[in-house]
């Protein structure tokens, strides 16, 4: 028999006393040994991700952080904290097919935090479960890149309403069976923030908080090697502050300051904030700009091995005080570096529990725009599995502008130049290609590398907006990829209405620069509206998008604990997507031309597809009479 042991036995001498000494002092002793056995169960994790980024600084380090927890811990609401026990109970949960997302600015939506609570039965009736709304924390003044320049992370912008009323919001939503997912902006502060302001004032230690240089020795040298995130209206990746007499280091704007993650106080101070977010109720925090955490010379210092260890130990502390919430890496990098965010090697099943599937939604645009699938088909297949505990976030558009991350390997093998083929990416989406219906906008065009990436709404990137018939097809076509595919499908707001491009983005203030608001629209009750009448774009839209909510809530084949393959072409406009599920294959069949297409009969009886029914159209599958199955211009079918 093992001897019974302490839960804090495994812990360092110093690290125990802190705990012990903490929880003494806690109110509510009832809940000491829960917290007292998920530390003894997350400590290694914990541990492992500190002293690999922090080294002899780690212990201190622990102390300090898990003196914080004790503290959120204690303060964590009841019904959290039962919340807690649920998701424990169920930790699939959000792996289920009946999760859907939205994804919204609050004031665009609706106008205030209050008005989305008034705006939960709209979501609920589209089928969404998930509510990931834009940055929304006490944001600097004026240009604040959407919310992304966060001036006080324990306050609410006052235009949308107080913490309280974010408290109040996320309670309503989870009543409604809802999760509220925020932003956590980690990469970076604003300006404005008091850390920023301290180091300003010659605060030492605050100074330490930021990459800062006195002259351009270092940031030189850090140049020659890093990518521009704005090459248009933030050239470069370091700013010249005149209050701190030196070059900061500012990746995105330079109003946003990059934060020094080498400072376990850095650390120490966005556990708290991540605690903090918990413990209102927030159930989902996208992890912003995950990847730029590290910085490393000679590297274009993204996906540093430091970034995957540093997310293990936030994640653990997670567990520890609130395993309720959930982590979701937003990493639009390259599909090489992307699983990593779900956890490979010694982080398998460590970090993120989710991740935006940037690579798939960047080749559906890209096999919509050529007809064709091979190019996906490769990439696709060639994606490392994940862990079978995470989820990706499938979408077809965000707030943010679409980069062409196509790796030049992929295209090669598939007879194609990875330039050329962004190129004619960022020609079609531009409206710029011969008989393109697509009425995107360029967004940050780079002479230097020749990028061009791309703005616009899933409508008018389509040709809704251009008035092409088979617009809508393409978007719902687009949505059935990003539904059939496995994770949590989210749906950018305005797209469930096929609202085309603002065309007076540029004239708020401080959006006249960042096109990107041209697909950030407002939506007032008489767009909401058109979603009943059938004659419009908006209905028919949003009718095909519940549809599709539907059908993949009836199909427990989609759940995202199972992963998706790429079955051999039998046609190259048909992207053929394979889940082998426990309880039989489902075969996803995507028709990306506009054109009729044959998929062989006789593949379905190879897959022991037998009686194939459609889940999608609810009907039976049969063949022709050549023996081929033929999906109509843009047609999905999801076999059974
Ligand atoms: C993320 C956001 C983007 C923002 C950037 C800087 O990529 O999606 O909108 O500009 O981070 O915070």
């Amino acid at each position: 028999m093992r001897s019974a042991k302490q839960p804090t036995d495994s812990l360092p001498a110093s690290v125990a006393a802190a705990v012990q000494t903490r929880l003494a002092g806690a109110a509510d002793s009832a809940g000491h040994e829960l917290f007292l056995l998920r530390l003894q169960r997350w400590w290694p994790d914990l541990r492992d991700g500190l002293v690999s980024v922090y080294g002899a600084q780690a212990e201190g380090a622990a102390v300090r952080l898990l003196e914080l927890a004790v503290d959120a811990y204690a303060a964590r609401d009841p019904e959290l904290k039962r919340l807690d026990l649920v998701r424990s109970l169920e930790p699939d949960w959000f792996q289920q097919p009946e999760m859907m997302g939205y994804a919204a600015y609050a004031d665009r939506f609706a106008g205030t935090l209050a008005g989305v609570a008034d705006r939960v039965g709209y979501l609920r009736e589209l089928g969404v479960t998930y509510l990931h709304l834009m940055p929304l924390l006490r944001p600097r003044e004026g240009d604040s890149d959407g919310g992304y320049a966060v001036a006080d992370y324990r306050d609410v912008h006052p235009d949308l309403g107080t913490v309280e009323d974010l408290r109040e919001l996320a309670r309503t939503l989870r009543e409604s069976g809802i999760s509220l997912v925020l932003d956590l902006v980690l990469n970076h502060v604003a300006r404005e923030h008091e850390w920023a302001r301290a180091a300003r004032a010659g605060d030492r230690r605050y100074q330490a908080y930021f990459h800062t240089y006195a002259d351009r020795e270092l940031p030189d040298a850090y140049e020659r090697t890093l990518p521009e995130v704005f090459p248009d209206f933030a050239p470069g990746n370091f700013s010249w502050d005149d209050e701190l007499q030196a070059w900061v280091w500012t990746t995105f704007n330079s109003f946003q300051w990059d934060v020094n993650w080498a400072n376990p106080d850095v650390f120490v101070e966005y556990a708290d904030i991540l605690f903090f977010l918990a413990n209102v109720g927030v159930e989902v925090v996208r992890l912003d700009a995950i990847a730029f955490l590290w910085k490393r010379l000679g590297t274009d210092s993204q996906n540093q091995p430091e970034v995957h260890a540093i997310t293990q130990a936030l994640h653990a502390l997670t567990r520890i005080v609130c395993p309720a919430l959930l982590f979701k890496a937003e990493a639009i990098v390259g599909p090489a570096d992307l699983v990593h965010y779900l956890g490979r090697g010694a982080h398998h099943g460590k970090v993120s529990d989710l991740a935006y599937h940037n690579s798939l939604m960047v080749q559906i645009w890209s096999m919509l725009a050529a007809g064709d699938a091979r190019l996906a088909a490769r990439t696709l297949a060639n994606l490392p599995p994940v862990p079978s505990t995470t989820a990706w976030i499938t979408y077809l558009r965000g707030h943010d502008d679409i980069g062409w991350a196509i790796d030049d390997g992929d295209a090669a093998a598939v007879g194609l130049s990875g330039h050329a083929h962004r190129n004619f990416l960022s020609d079609y989406y531009a409206g710029q290609f011969p008989g393109s219906p697509a009425r995107g906008l360029v967004f940050q065009s780079n002479p230097a590398t020749g990028d061009r990436r791309i703005s616009g709404t899933a409508a008018s990137l389509a040709g809704v907006e251009a008035g092409d018939d088979r617009g809508l097809a393409r978007v719902l076509l687009g949505h059935a990829l990003a539904f059939g595919w496995g994770g949590i499908p989210v749906i950018w707001s305005g797209d469930e209405l096929a609202m085309p491009n603002d065309p007076d983005w540029a004239a708020e203030p401080g959006h006249g620069s960042d096109n990107r608001w041209t697909h950030r629209r407002r939506l007032s009750e008489a767009d909401l509206s058109r979603r009943t009448d059938p004659a419009t774009a908006a209905g028919r839209l949003f009718t095909g998008l519940q549809a599709l909510a539907q059908a993949r809530a009836r199909v427990p084949h989609l759940d995202a604990s199972v992963s998706s393959e790429i079955a051999p072409l039998a046609d190259p406009a048909i992207l053929p997507v394979l889940r082998h599920h426990p309880l039989g294959a489902l075969l996803g069949l995507y028709n990306v031309s506009d054109s009729w297409r044959p998929f062989p009969w006789w593949r379905l009886g190879e897959l022991a597809i037998t009686d194939p029914w459609d889940a999608l159209a609810n009907a039976d599958v049969k063949p022709d009479e050549d023996g081929n199955v033929w999906l109509a211009p843009y047609q999905a079918m999801w076999i059974v």
